[in-house]
């Protein structure tokens, strides 16, 4: 079944939008058409978290609550979902969210413009049924700023929700909202609008179909890069091709050797199955962007996008992994080190997208990895490191080590490599390897870093691999 008009549900209804412009915010509608003006606009780059609204999804049969930046999504990939915004958690009788209730209680609301957006991400961890820890709740609100002042009231309005009564409006809500979701779904969109056009399949199959006459389009996965060429550089993309409406893409499998992750899987969960086999792979992922990206942007999208300062990229390379690339007629694989050419310029070639992403599961290595941002939290790489490698007889073999933000291009330090691989881990043989790092990369300076910060901590990086190895006691009698 396939559709120029676009279906959500709002409030309990359905919503349809005829022939949505495939360029216009989501955002927007909100503030424009639906006329709701609780969620704000602060940087309309996914970076502030003002913007943040709620959308349901149904999985298993059940609705996946997740919160997003509404400044940075197309209209038209809200097709099927369910939209809740700030206005909608308070209850018929006028009584507020408990969510919106602790907020005040604690004095956490306070200039006004970004409190909507703090109050969605702890609706949607108040749903998620949270067990509220520290952790989580910095987690939940690592994507909302506030530069007033600070986060303890609203920390504590979090922490104050532990014993709650769990149970609100929307859950009482749950069965007519899954049936309304289940009308709406399972459709294909295919939108022509004034010159534009934008299409969202359901399969590989149709994917192909579509791409057979639309070579030129864009493929927009969790739209986290591709939409701020819209809302930052005011340009207007064409032609789109939606790719996280293709459920078959969106997948993790695991045969024992390697991790299997499809195009469309959102990093959220990679960040969780991942921990198991590389717990510093989650790590970095827990400082991705923040929790309203992750809930939709892809590693699909980190390879494609091919940024010197895509986080996924140097564990990638280092981890070995492959990309395995589909046209409309054969699959392609290649190893991710390979696949970078210059500057942002990869072997994707028109009409080919990446399927699926293949990490191999090492069994004696030992993985680390590093990530060096003038913020901690939401805030893109000065320097990403990873360092993959067995010691085998206090020796060091198969290594494998790889950077991003040292050159136009994540790339492995290969003269670094050649010092380490088969040494004994010696200091000496580690400052020789430190040394190395200057063959290997030739850093710019830009506004995140200069060239002489960045040598300097790629270099301290290794030193902190290798002191992390020593307290590990991965390296024997040598320590
Ligand atoms: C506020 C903010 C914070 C961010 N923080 C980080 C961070 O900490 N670390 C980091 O690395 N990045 C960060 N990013 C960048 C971005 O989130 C990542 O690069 C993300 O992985 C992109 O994935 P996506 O699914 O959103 O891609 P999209 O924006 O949908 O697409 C990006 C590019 O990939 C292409 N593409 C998408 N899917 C496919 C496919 N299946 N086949 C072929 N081409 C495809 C698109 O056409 C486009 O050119 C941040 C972005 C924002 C806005
Ligand atoms: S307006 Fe800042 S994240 Fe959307
Ligand atoms: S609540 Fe808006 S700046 Fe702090």
């Amino acid at each position: 079944m396939t559709s120029s008009n676009i279906e959500f549900i709002y409030q309990n209804k359905i919503f349809k939008i005829k022939k949505p412009d495939p360029n216009e915010t989501l955002l927007n509608y909100i503030r424009t058409k639906l006329k709701k003006i609780g969620t704000k606009e602060g940087c309309a780059e996914g970076g502030c978290g003002a913007c943040t609204v709620v959308l349901g999804q149904l999985k298993n049969n059940e609705i996946n609550y997740q919160a997003i930046n509404s400044c940075i999504t197309l209209l038209p990939t809200l097709q099927g979902k369910q939209l809740i915004l700030v206005e909608d958690l308070i209850s018929k009788d006028g009584s507020l969210h408990p969510v919106q209730q602790a907020m005040v209680n604690y004095h956490g609301s306070q200039c006004g413009f970004c409190t909507p957006g703090f109050i969605m991400s702890l609706f949607l961890m108040f749903k998620k049924n949270s067990k509220f820890k520290d952790e989580e709740i910095k987690d939940s609100i690592s994507g909302n700023l506030c530069r007033c002042t600070g986060y303890q009231p609203i920390i504590k309005a979090a922490k104050s929700l532990k014993n709650k009564n769990k149970i609100d409006h929307f859950t009482r809500n749950k069965k007519n909202t899954i049936n309304l979701l289940k009308k709406i779904s399972n459709k294909s969109i295919v939108i022509y609008n004034r010159g534009k056009k934008y299409f969202a399949p359901k399969y590989v199959q149709e994917l192909k179909k579509i791409l057979k006459n639309n070579i030129e389009a864009d493929f927009l996965s969790g739209g986290t890069d591709l939409s701020l060429s819209v809302t930052k550089e005011r340009k207007e993309i064409n032609s789109i091709i939606y790719m996280n409406s293709i459920s078959e893409l969106n997948f993790i499998k695991n045969n024992n050797k390697y991790i299997e992750i499809g195009a469309s899987t959102p990093l959220i969960e990679l960040e969780s199955y991942i921990e198991k086999y590389y717990p510093d792979f989650t790590k970095i992922l827990k400082r991705y962007g923040s929790p309203q990206i992750r809930n939709v942007a892809t590693v699909a999208g980190n390879i494609a996008t091919a940024s010197p300062i895509g986080d996924c990229l140097p564990l990638l390379i280092s981890l070995n992994a492959q990309v395995v690339l589909q046209d409309l007629k054969k699959t392609k694989i290649l190893f991710l080190d390979k696949f970078f050419i210059s500057y942002r310029k990869t072997k994707l070639k028109k009409g080919q997208f990446i399927r699926s992403i293949r990490i191999p599961l090492f069994e004696d290595n030992t993985f680390k990895a590093y990530k060096v941002s003038k913020r901690f939290d939401d805030d893109i790489s000065s320097v990403c490191a990873a360092f993959n490698l067995e010691i085998v007889k206090n020796k060091i073999q198969n290594v494998r080590i790889a950077y991003g933000g040292m050159a136009a291009i994540p790339k492995r330090a290969i003269y670094c490599e050649k010092i380490l691989s088969n040494s004994l881990v010696t200091d000496e043989i580690i400052d020789k390897a430190k040394k190395a790092l200057e063959k290997d990369f030739k850093p710019i300076s830009d506004m995140r870093a200069s060239a002489l910060y960045r040598m300097e901590v790629a270099k301290n990086l290794l030193e902190k691999f290798y002191a992390e190895i020593k307290q590990k006691k991965l390296i024997g009698v040598y320590f």
